[in-house]
Protein backbone atom coordinates (compact mmCIF):
# COMPACT_ATOMS: atom_id res chain seq x y z
CA UNK A 1 0.00 0.00 0.00
CA UNK A 2 1.51 3.60 -0.78
CA UNK A 3 0.74 6.51 1.53
CA UNK A 4 -0.86 9.31 -1.23
CA UNK A 5 -1.90 13.07 0.90
CA UNK A 6 -3.37 10.97 3.57
CA UNK A 7 -5.40 8.40 1.61
CA UNK A 8 -3.85 4.55 2.02
CA UNK A 9 -4.50 3.43 -1.98
CA UNK A 10 -3.11 0.13 -3.31
CA UNK A 11 -0.23 0.44 -5.80
CA UNK A 12 -0.68 0.61 -9.18
CA UNK A 13 -0.14 -2.96 -10.91
CA UNK A 14 2.83 -3.07 -12.88
CA UNK A 15 2.21 -3.45 -16.80
CA UNK A 16 2.90 -6.56 -18.63
CA UNK A 17 4.49 -7.16 -20.77
CA UNK A 18 7.48 -4.57 -21.39
CA UNK A 19 10.30 -3.68 -23.42
CA UNK A 20 13.60 -4.48 -22.38
CA UNK A 21 16.05 -1.41 -21.66
CA UNK A 22 18.99 -3.63 -22.68
CA UNK A 23 18.08 -6.49 -24.82
CA UNK A 24 19.91 -9.15 -22.34
CA UNK A 25 18.62 -8.05 -19.56
CA UNK A 26 14.59 -8.63 -18.22
CA UNK A 27 13.14 -4.73 -18.19
CA UNK A 28 13.67 -2.59 -15.37
CA UNK A 29 10.23 -2.39 -14.00
CA UNK A 30 10.26 -5.96 -13.49
CA UNK A 31 12.93 -5.27 -10.55
CA UNK A 32 9.74 -4.44 -8.15
CA UNK A 33 8.60 -8.18 -8.70
CA UNK A 34 11.28 -10.46 -8.19
CA UNK A 35 12.02 -9.96 -4.36
CA UNK A 36 8.28 -9.88 -4.05
CA UNK A 37 5.71 -12.82 -3.43
CA UNK A 38 5.56 -15.65 -6.10
CA UNK A 39 2.42 -14.04 -7.67
CA UNK A 40 1.29 -10.62 -8.36
CA UNK A 41 -1.13 -8.66 -10.25
CA UNK A 42 -0.14 -6.75 -13.42
CA UNK A 43 -2.06 -4.94 -15.98
CA UNK A 44 -2.30 -6.20 -19.45
CA UNK A 45 -2.69 -4.00 -22.64
CA UNK A 46 -6.14 -3.39 -22.22
CA UNK A 47 -5.80 -2.40 -18.50
CA UNK A 48 -7.34 -6.49 -17.67
CA UNK A 49 -5.66 -7.39 -13.99
CA UNK A 50 -4.22 -11.02 -14.14
CA UNK A 51 -1.57 -13.14 -12.20
CA UNK A 52 1.82 -13.21 -12.90
CA UNK A 53 4.42 -15.75 -11.50
CA UNK A 54 7.56 -14.69 -10.68
CA UNK A 55 8.66 -17.40 -8.34
CA UNK A 56 10.64 -20.24 -9.77
CA UNK A 57 8.67 -23.32 -7.27
CA UNK A 58 5.11 -21.97 -8.41
CA UNK A 59 5.72 -21.27 -11.89
CA UNK A 60 6.80 -25.67 -12.03
CA UNK A 61 3.69 -26.59 -9.72
CA UNK A 62 1.08 -24.12 -11.92
CA UNK A 63 2.87 -25.46 -15.54
CA UNK A 64 2.71 -28.99 -14.70
CA UNK A 65 -1.17 -28.20 -13.47
CA UNK A 66 -4.02 -29.30 -16.04
CA UNK A 67 -6.93 -26.82 -13.84
CA UNK A 68 -4.64 -24.08 -16.13
CA UNK A 69 -5.79 -24.08 -20.01
CA UNK A 70 -3.77 -23.33 -22.44
CA UNK A 71 -6.68 -22.72 -25.34
CA UNK A 72 -6.67 -19.46 -26.35
CA UNK A 73 -10.44 -19.20 -27.80
CA UNK A 74 -11.32 -20.00 -24.33
CA UNK A 75 -13.38 -16.74 -23.31
CA UNK A 76 -10.81 -14.29 -20.91
CA UNK A 77 -7.75 -15.72 -22.32
CA UNK A 78 -4.95 -13.71 -21.56
CA UNK A 79 -3.33 -12.33 -24.40
CA UNK A 80 -0.05 -10.28 -24.41
CA UNK A 81 -1.34 -7.57 -27.35
CA UNK A 82 -4.33 -6.84 -29.41
CA UNK A 83 -1.76 -8.28 -32.48
CA UNK A 84 -1.84 -11.84 -30.60
CA UNK A 85 -5.48 -11.37 -29.84
CA UNK A 86 -6.43 -10.54 -33.38
CA UNK A 87 -4.53 -13.67 -34.62
CA UNK A 88 -5.19 -16.26 -31.59
CA UNK A 89 -8.82 -16.21 -30.29
CA UNK A 90 -10.60 -17.26 -33.60
CA UNK A 91 -8.30 -20.42 -33.85
CA UNK A 92 -6.37 -20.88 -31.21
CA UNK A 93 -2.47 -22.48 -32.81
CA UNK A 94 -2.11 -26.20 -32.73
CA UNK A 95 -0.30 -28.38 -30.01
CA UNK A 96 0.59 -25.12 -27.60
CA UNK A 97 -3.05 -23.82 -27.88
CA UNK A 98 -4.26 -26.90 -26.86
CA UNK A 99 -5.50 -28.54 -23.73
CA UNK A 100 -4.96 -32.50 -23.13
CA UNK A 101 -6.55 -35.02 -24.77
CA UNK A 102 -6.08 -33.18 -28.29
CA UNK A 103 -2.72 -31.92 -27.11
CA UNK A 104 -1.75 -35.42 -26.83
CA UNK A 105 -2.55 -37.09 -29.91
CA UNK A 106 -1.18 -34.10 -31.88
CA UNK A 107 2.12 -34.55 -29.55
CA UNK A 108 2.79 -38.05 -30.30
CA UNK A 109 2.61 -37.74 -33.94
CA UNK A 110 5.28 -35.10 -34.02
CA UNK A 111 8.00 -36.59 -31.21
CA UNK A 112 9.73 -39.08 -33.18
CA UNK A 113 11.05 -36.33 -35.26
CA UNK A 114 12.30 -33.79 -32.50
CA UNK A 115 13.96 -37.17 -30.28
CA UNK A 116 17.34 -37.14 -28.82
CA UNK A 117 18.11 -39.79 -31.59
CA UNK A 118 16.73 -38.03 -34.47
CA UNK A 119 18.55 -34.72 -33.60
CA UNK A 120 22.30 -36.35 -32.99
CA UNK A 121 21.35 -37.63 -36.90
CA UNK A 122 20.85 -34.04 -38.30
CA UNK A 123 24.02 -32.68 -36.12
CA UNK A 124 26.44 -32.86 -39.13
CA UNK A 125 23.81 -31.40 -41.51
CA UNK A 126 23.59 -28.18 -38.95
CA UNK A 127 27.27 -28.22 -38.75
CA UNK A 128 27.85 -28.14 -42.80
CA UNK A 129 24.96 -25.44 -42.38
CA UNK A 130 26.57 -23.66 -40.20
CA UNK A 131 30.38 -23.42 -41.61
CA UNK A 132 28.74 -22.65 -45.38
CA UNK A 133 27.17 -20.24 -43.90
CA UNK A 134 30.46 -18.94 -41.92
CA UNK A 135 32.50 -19.35 -45.31
CA UNK A 136 29.87 -17.07 -47.06
CA UNK A 137 29.78 -14.29 -44.35
CA UNK A 138 33.66 -13.96 -44.21
CA UNK A 139 33.99 -14.40 -48.28
CA UNK A 140 31.86 -11.02 -48.09
CA UNK A 141 33.38 -9.33 -45.19
CA UNK A 142 33.92 -7.46 -42.50
CA UNK A 143 31.18 -6.13 -41.92
CA UNK A 144 28.32 -8.35 -41.90
CA UNK A 145 24.46 -7.94 -40.40
CA UNK A 146 24.75 -11.15 -38.32
CA UNK A 147 20.95 -11.52 -37.93
CA UNK A 148 20.37 -12.15 -41.74
CA UNK A 149 23.29 -13.70 -43.24
CA UNK A 150 23.56 -16.33 -40.05
CA UNK A 151 21.24 -16.18 -37.39
CA UNK A 152 17.80 -16.99 -39.25
CA UNK A 153 19.41 -18.92 -42.13
CA UNK A 154 20.75 -21.51 -39.76
CA UNK A 155 17.42 -21.95 -38.30
CA UNK A 156 15.07 -21.59 -41.10
CA UNK A 157 17.65 -24.21 -43.25
CA UNK A 158 17.09 -26.57 -39.94
CA UNK A 159 13.23 -26.09 -39.62
CA UNK A 160 12.72 -26.29 -43.87
CA UNK A 161 14.34 -29.51 -44.38
CA UNK A 162 12.83 -31.20 -41.07
CA UNK A 163 9.63 -29.87 -42.53
CA UNK A 164 9.76 -30.32 -45.84
CA UNK A 165 8.94 -26.67 -46.64
CA UNK A 166 11.43 -25.68 -49.44
CA UNK A 167 14.14 -23.06 -48.27
CA UNK A 168 13.80 -21.02 -51.38
CA UNK A 169 10.35 -19.57 -50.54
CA UNK A 170 12.05 -18.30 -47.06
CA UNK A 171 11.78 -14.37 -47.92
CA UNK A 172 7.92 -14.71 -48.13
CA UNK A 173 6.89 -16.80 -45.50
CA UNK A 174 9.81 -15.35 -42.71
CA UNK A 175 8.27 -11.26 -44.11
CA UNK A 176 4.85 -12.86 -43.18
CA UNK A 177 5.70 -14.42 -39.67
CA UNK A 178 7.36 -11.20 -38.95
CA UNK A 179 3.60 -9.30 -40.01
CA UNK A 180 2.18 -12.07 -38.08
CA UNK A 181 3.90 -11.58 -34.83
CA UNK A 182 5.46 -8.09 -34.43
CA UNK A 183 3.59 -6.11 -37.56
CA UNK A 184 2.15 -2.75 -36.68
CA UNK A 185 -1.84 -3.97 -36.04
CA UNK A 186 -4.26 -7.03 -35.45
CA UNK A 187 -5.70 -7.17 -38.74
CA UNK A 188 -2.33 -6.57 -40.19
CA UNK A 189 -1.07 -9.79 -38.34
CA UNK A 190 -4.23 -11.51 -39.04
CA UNK A 191 -4.07 -10.97 -43.07
CA UNK A 192 -0.25 -12.38 -42.72
CA UNK A 193 -1.79 -15.46 -41.30
CA UNK A 194 -3.99 -15.90 -43.76
CA UNK A 195 -1.69 -15.41 -46.45
CA UNK A 196 0.78 -18.44 -44.54
CA UNK A 197 -2.09 -20.34 -44.00
CA UNK A 198 -2.43 -20.07 -47.43
CA UNK A 199 0.82 -21.51 -48.38
CA UNK A 200 1.41 -23.96 -46.10
CA UNK A 201 -2.06 -25.22 -47.12
CA UNK A 202 -0.97 -25.36 -51.02
CA UNK A 203 2.17 -27.08 -50.03
CA UNK A 204 0.28 -29.59 -48.11
CA UNK A 205 -1.81 -30.30 -51.28
CA UNK A 206 1.04 -30.70 -53.54
CA UNK A 207 2.33 -33.13 -51.34
CA UNK A 208 -0.98 -34.90 -51.19
CA UNK A 209 -0.37 -35.27 -54.62
CA UNK A 210 2.63 -36.81 -54.98
CA UNK A 211 3.24 -40.36 -56.42
CA UNK A 212 6.18 -40.55 -54.08
CA UNK A 213 6.41 -38.78 -50.72
CA UNK A 214 9.05 -36.14 -49.79
CA UNK A 215 11.16 -36.84 -46.97
CA UNK A 216 10.03 -34.12 -44.04
CA UNK A 217 7.55 -34.30 -41.12
CA UNK A 218 4.77 -33.00 -43.05
CA UNK A 219 5.04 -35.43 -46.28
CA UNK A 220 5.56 -38.12 -43.03
CA UNK A 221 1.91 -36.66 -41.93
CA UNK A 222 0.45 -36.21 -44.90
CA UNK A 223 0.96 -39.87 -45.45
CA UNK A 224 0.11 -41.06 -42.40
CA UNK A 225 -2.15 -39.18 -41.04
CA UNK A 226 -3.90 -36.99 -43.51
CA UNK A 227 -4.50 -39.97 -45.95
CA UNK A 228 -5.43 -42.17 -42.87
CA UNK A 229 -8.06 -39.78 -41.73
CA UNK A 230 -6.32 -39.05 -38.26
CA UNK A 231 -5.62 -35.55 -39.16
CA UNK A 232 -8.24 -32.89 -40.54
CA UNK A 233 -5.92 -30.61 -43.37
CA UNK A 234 -6.97 -27.73 -41.47
CA UNK A 235 -5.27 -29.00 -38.08
CA UNK A 236 -1.80 -30.07 -40.42
CA UNK A 237 -2.02 -26.44 -41.75
CA UNK A 238 -2.36 -25.04 -38.46
CA UNK A 239 0.52 -27.84 -36.79
CA UNK A 240 2.64 -26.83 -40.14
CA UNK A 241 2.39 -23.32 -38.89
CA UNK A 242 3.12 -23.25 -35.50
CA UNK A 243 6.12 -25.86 -36.20
CA UNK A 244 7.42 -23.16 -39.12
CA UNK A 245 7.00 -19.78 -36.32
CA UNK A 246 8.42 -21.66 -33.40
CA UNK A 247 11.03 -23.52 -35.17
CA UNK A 248 12.97 -20.49 -36.39
CA UNK A 249 11.82 -16.84 -34.54
CA UNK A 250 13.42 -18.46 -31.60
CA UNK A 251 16.40 -20.09 -32.21
CA UNK A 252 17.58 -17.14 -34.48
CA UNK A 253 16.53 -14.86 -31.40
CA UNK A 254 18.87 -16.87 -29.08
CA UNK A 255 21.53 -16.93 -31.60
CA UNK A 256 21.96 -13.48 -32.09
CA UNK A 257 20.61 -12.21 -28.54
CA UNK A 258 23.42 -15.10 -27.12
CA UNK A 259 26.38 -13.63 -29.86
CA UNK A 260 25.45 -10.14 -28.23
CA UNK A 261 25.85 -11.45 -24.53
CA UNK A 262 29.08 -13.49 -25.23
CA UNK A 263 30.58 -10.16 -26.42
CA UNK A 264 29.53 -7.94 -23.38
CA UNK A 265 31.11 -10.81 -21.33
CA UNK A 266 34.61 -11.49 -22.29
CA UNK A 267 35.70 -13.13 -19.74
CA UNK A 268 33.22 -15.74 -19.77
CA UNK A 269 34.25 -16.22 -23.58
CA UNK A 270 37.77 -16.52 -22.98
CA UNK A 271 36.46 -19.51 -21.13
CA UNK A 272 34.58 -20.62 -23.39
CA UNK A 273 37.78 -20.53 -26.22
CA UNK A 274 39.70 -22.34 -23.01
CA UNK A 275 37.29 -25.29 -23.15
CA UNK A 276 35.44 -25.88 -25.57
CA UNK A 277 33.64 -29.01 -23.60
CA UNK A 278 31.65 -25.76 -21.48
CA UNK A 279 29.66 -24.93 -24.52
CA UNK A 280 26.73 -27.06 -23.59
CA UNK A 281 26.15 -25.66 -20.42
CA UNK A 282 27.10 -22.36 -21.49
CA UNK A 283 24.21 -22.86 -24.07
CA UNK A 284 21.97 -23.64 -21.28
CA UNK A 285 23.14 -20.73 -18.77
CA UNK A 286 22.25 -18.35 -22.24
CA UNK A 287 18.78 -19.81 -22.04
CA UNK A 288 18.09 -19.24 -18.08
CA UNK A 289 19.35 -15.52 -18.67
CA UNK A 290 18.18 -14.57 -21.83
CA UNK A 291 14.62 -16.35 -21.26
CA UNK A 292 13.40 -15.37 -25.12
CA UNK A 293 9.92 -16.72 -24.27
CA UNK A 294 8.87 -14.15 -21.53
CA UNK A 295 5.10 -14.26 -20.92
CA UNK A 296 4.12 -17.61 -21.06
CA UNK A 297 -0.27 -17.53 -20.53
CA UNK A 298 -2.87 -19.85 -19.05
CA UNK A 299 -6.40 -19.54 -17.92
CA UNK A 300 -7.73 -21.40 -14.94
CA UNK A 301 -10.65 -23.85 -15.34
CA UNK A 302 -10.90 -23.73 -11.68
CA UNK A 303 -9.95 -22.43 -8.31
CA UNK A 304 -6.29 -23.08 -7.60
CA UNK A 305 -4.43 -22.94 -4.08
CA UNK A 306 -1.26 -21.71 -4.90
CA UNK A 307 2.14 -20.11 -2.71
CA UNK A 308 -0.39 -18.59 -0.46
CA UNK A 309 -3.36 -17.28 -2.63
CA UNK A 310 -6.10 -17.95 -4.82
CA UNK A 311 -6.48 -18.10 -8.48
CA UNK A 312 -9.72 -18.12 -9.37
CA UNK A 313 -11.56 -19.98 -12.10
CA UNK A 314 -11.49 -17.53 -15.32
CA UNK A 315 -8.66 -15.26 -14.06
CA UNK A 316 -5.96 -15.10 -16.58
CA UNK A 317 -2.22 -16.53 -15.42
CA UNK A 318 1.17 -15.20 -17.09
CA UNK A 319 4.83 -16.42 -16.57
CA UNK A 320 7.81 -14.09 -16.17
CA UNK A 321 10.76 -15.98 -17.60
CA UNK A 322 12.88 -13.45 -17.26
CA UNK A 323 12.16 -13.32 -13.44
CA UNK A 324 11.80 -17.13 -12.79
CA UNK A 325 14.82 -17.66 -14.35
CA UNK A 326 16.45 -15.41 -12.06
CA UNK A 327 15.28 -16.55 -8.77
CA UNK A 328 17.83 -15.98 -6.38
CA UNK A 329 15.88 -18.44 -4.04
CA UNK A 330 17.23 -21.16 -6.80
CA UNK A 331 20.29 -19.54 -8.20
CA UNK A 332 22.86 -17.54 -6.98
CA UNK A 333 24.24 -14.50 -8.13
CA UNK A 334 21.31 -15.08 -10.40
CA UNK A 335 22.37 -12.34 -12.93
CA UNK A 336 25.85 -13.11 -13.88
CA UNK A 337 26.48 -15.73 -16.12
CA UNK A 338 28.16 -18.94 -14.92
CA UNK A 339 29.15 -22.19 -17.16
CA UNK A 340 29.49 -23.83 -13.87
CA UNK A 341 26.39 -23.70 -12.00
CA UNK A 342 23.50 -26.54 -12.77
CA UNK A 343 21.00 -24.06 -14.97
CA UNK A 344 19.34 -27.29 -16.73
CA UNK A 345 16.60 -27.11 -14.88
CA UNK A 346 15.61 -23.64 -15.98
CA UNK A 347 12.24 -23.00 -17.57
CA UNK A 348 13.41 -21.28 -20.65
CA UNK A 349 11.69 -24.25 -22.54
CA UNK A 350 8.70 -23.62 -20.42
CA UNK A 351 7.69 -26.92 -18.24
CA UNK A 352 4.87 -29.48 -17.98
CA UNK A 353 3.18 -30.99 -20.88
CA UNK A 354 3.59 -28.03 -23.52
CA UNK A 355 7.30 -27.78 -22.77
CA UNK A 356 9.36 -27.21 -25.61
CA UNK A 357 8.84 -30.42 -28.33
CA UNK A 358 11.90 -29.09 -30.43
CA UNK A 359 14.48 -28.22 -27.45
CA UNK A 360 16.40 -30.90 -28.52
CA UNK A 361 16.97 -28.97 -32.27
CA UNK A 362 17.10 -25.94 -30.38
CA UNK A 363 19.94 -27.22 -27.71
CA UNK A 364 22.25 -28.78 -31.33
CA UNK A 365 21.61 -25.53 -33.36
CA UNK A 366 23.27 -23.06 -30.23
CA UNK A 367 25.86 -24.85 -29.73
CA UNK A 368 27.39 -25.49 -33.18
CA UNK A 369 25.90 -21.86 -33.92
CA UNK A 370 27.47 -20.10 -31.47
CA UNK A 371 30.79 -22.53 -30.75
CA UNK A 372 31.54 -22.19 -34.90
CA UNK A 373 30.89 -19.03 -34.95
CA UNK A 374 33.24 -17.78 -32.16
CA UNK A 375 35.97 -20.38 -33.48
CA UNK A 376 36.04 -19.08 -36.97
CA UNK A 377 35.99 -15.29 -36.06
CA UNK A 378 37.96 -14.98 -32.47
CA UNK A 379 37.96 -11.11 -33.20
CA UNK A 380 34.36 -10.83 -33.57
CA UNK A 381 32.73 -7.61 -31.85
CA UNK A 382 29.41 -5.33 -32.68
CA UNK A 383 30.11 -2.66 -35.60
CA UNK A 384 27.85 0.05 -33.67
CA UNK A 385 27.73 1.00 -30.40
CA UNK A 386 25.39 -1.28 -27.97
CA UNK A 387 22.56 1.20 -27.87
CA UNK A 388 22.34 1.43 -30.89
CA UNK A 389 21.55 -2.06 -31.76
CA UNK A 390 17.75 -2.61 -32.33
CA UNK A 391 15.58 -5.55 -30.62
CA UNK A 392 11.86 -6.72 -30.64
CA UNK A 393 9.58 -5.51 -28.86
CA UNK A 394 8.37 -6.90 -25.42
CA UNK A 395 5.23 -8.54 -26.21
CA UNK A 396 7.09 -11.27 -28.70
CA UNK A 397 9.89 -13.69 -28.50
CA UNK A 398 12.99 -11.66 -27.71
CA UNK A 399 15.94 -11.45 -30.10
CA UNK A 400 17.35 -8.91 -32.28
CA UNK A 401 16.50 -7.60 -35.45
CA UNK A 402 19.79 -6.69 -36.52
CA UNK A 403 23.49 -7.43 -35.43
CA UNK A 404 26.02 -5.56 -37.51
CA UNK A 405 29.15 -6.49 -36.13
CA UNK A 406 33.54 -6.67 -37.74
CA UNK A 407 36.06 -8.84 -36.57
C1 LIG B 1 15.91 -21.54 -28.33
C2 LIG B 1 14.85 -21.79 -29.02
C3 LIG B 1 13.50 -22.10 -28.43
C4 LIG B 1 12.90 -21.59 -27.31
C5 LIG B 1 13.43 -20.57 -26.32
C6 LIG B 1 11.59 -22.23 -27.21
C7 LIG B 1 10.70 -22.01 -26.17
C8 LIG B 1 9.51 -22.70 -26.01
C9 LIG B 1 8.63 -22.58 -24.86
C10 LIG B 1 8.89 -21.68 -23.66
C11 LIG B 1 7.58 -23.40 -25.06
C12 LIG B 1 6.42 -23.64 -24.09
C13 LIG B 1 5.22 -22.77 -24.40
C14 LIG B 1 4.11 -22.88 -23.36
O1 LIG B 1 4.22 -23.62 -22.39
O2 LIG B 1 3.11 -22.16 -23.49
C15 LIG B 1 7.77 -24.03 -26.35
C16 LIG B 1 6.89 -24.91 -26.92
C17 LIG B 1 7.06 -25.41 -28.20
N1 LIG B 1 8.18 -25.29 -29.01
FE1 LIG B 1 9.85 -24.27 -28.60
N2 LIG B 1 11.43 -23.06 -28.27
C18 LIG B 1 12.57 -23.02 -29.04
C19 LIG B 1 12.84 -23.74 -30.18
C20 LIG B 1 11.93 -24.53 -30.83
C21 LIG B 1 12.19 -25.24 -32.06
C22 LIG B 1 13.51 -25.24 -32.84
C23 LIG B 1 11.04 -25.89 -32.38
C24 LIG B 1 10.87 -26.75 -33.60
C25 LIG B 1 9.81 -26.91 -34.28
C26 LIG B 1 10.06 -25.61 -31.33
C27 LIG B 1 8.78 -26.08 -31.27
C28 LIG B 1 7.93 -25.94 -30.19
C29 LIG B 1 6.61 -26.53 -30.14
C30 LIG B 1 5.97 -27.35 -31.25
C31 LIG B 1 6.06 -26.20 -28.89
C32 LIG B 1 4.69 -26.57 -28.34
C33 LIG B 1 4.80 -27.88 -27.59
C34 LIG B 1 3.50 -28.34 -26.96
O3 LIG B 1 2.58 -27.55 -26.80
O4 LIG B 1 3.43 -29.53 -26.64
N3 LIG B 1 10.65 -24.78 -30.41
N4 LIG B 1 8.96 -23.59 -26.89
Amino acid sequence: MTELTGITRAAAPVAFPQDRGCPYEPPAAYAALRDGPALSRVALYDGREVWLVTGHGAARALLADQRLSSDRCRPGFPQLSARLAAIQSDRSPALFGTDDPEHQVQRRMMIPSFSLRSVNAQRPRIQRTVDTLLEAMIAQGPPAELVSAFALPVSLTMICGLLGVPYADHAFFTAQCHRMLSGPTGADARDARGRLDEYLGDLIDRKERQSAPGEGLLDDLVRDQLRAGTLERAELVSLALLMLVAGHETTAGMISLGTLTLLAHPERLAELRADAALWPAAVEELMRMLSISDGLARLALEDIEVAGVTIRAGEGVLFALSVINRDASVYDAPDAPDWHRPARHHLGFGFGIHQCLGQNLARAELEIALSSLFARLPALRPAVPVQEIPFKPGDTTQGLLELPVTW
